[in-house]
């Protein structure tokens, strides 16, 4: 069975894909930033076999590193970056108005947080089978698609992620890795508010069908979770 290992797993999306993962019987590396506060990972890491969960702070150096050096010989056949925060959706966060210490935390996590998880995590995924790096991105990010104001340093973000991993994608073909950015849709989680169209339960059984469909030509491209490819 394949293995997965998910960054922000202890609520929303990433705790989804942990349960959808588990119950498909693929060993989970759920990763969060306080394993005593995240009861719903924890009960599932209780019912279901196959769950690990592992503290990491994405924004956090030395715990990617720790992380990395006590798994020396896993196998991960799917790294999910899927941690994100969105600081900025308040519109009255306007040019006069901006937040740069926001900005600055938005940053970390959501481009730089997946750099360093990468870098610290690639031989890991290397030495697995389905070898591939899968980023939850956002629509958000995509230059064709904004259409409005506001939200600048989350559409920044998700833009740069989107660069990044597509521009890691060129890299990690030549060792056979391949690169999946997958748009979740417009889901109900504390981000996506309680007005979302789709359950965390379509949106990430969607991801997944996207996740074992993968070929190599895919590589370094966006798709929304229906499986429609979506323009940069
Ligand atoms: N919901 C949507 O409609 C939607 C749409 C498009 C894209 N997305 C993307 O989908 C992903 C998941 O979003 P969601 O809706 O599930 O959001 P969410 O419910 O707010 O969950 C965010 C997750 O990220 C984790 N996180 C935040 N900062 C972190 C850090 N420094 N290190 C490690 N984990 C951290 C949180 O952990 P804590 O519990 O410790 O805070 C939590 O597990 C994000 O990348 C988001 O941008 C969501």
């Amino acid at each position: 069975m394949p293995s997965i290992m998910i960054t922000g797993a202890s609520r929303g999306i990433g705790l989804e894909w942990a349960r959808q993962c588990a119950e498909r019987g693929w060993r989970v590396y759920a990763t969060c930033r306080d394993p005593f506060e995240a009861g719903e990972l924890r009960r599932l890491d209780e019912q279901l076999d196959h769950i690990s969960m592992h503290r990491l702070d994405v924004t956090d150096p030395a715990q990617i590193a720790t992380l990395a050096r006590g798994l020396p010989t896993a196998k991960i056949d799917v790294l999910l970056h899927n941690a994100g925060v969105w600081h900025d959706w308040d519109a009255t966060l306007r040019i006069g108005k901006l937040n740069f210490d926001d900005w600055e935390a938005t940053w970390q996590v959501n481009v730089l947080g997946a750099a360093r998880v990468t870098d610290a995590l690639v031989e890991q995924v290397a030495r697995s089978d389905l070898r591939l790096v899968v980023g939850i991105s956002s629509d958000m990010g995509c230059i064709s698609n904004i259409t409005s104001p506001g939200s600048y340093a989350y559409r920044a973000t998700k833009a740069g992620f989107n660069a990044m991993l597509h521009g890691m994608s060129h890299e990690l073909r030549r060792r056979q890795i391949g690169v999946l950015l997958l748009h979740p849709g417009w889901v109900k989680t504390a981000m996506g508010g309680e007005s979302a169209a789709l359950s965390s339960a379509e949106s990430v059984t969607g991801m997944l069908e996207r996740v074992e469909a993968f070929t190599m030509e895919q590589t370094g491209k966006l798709y929304s979770y229906n499986g429609r490819e979506l323009k940069w």
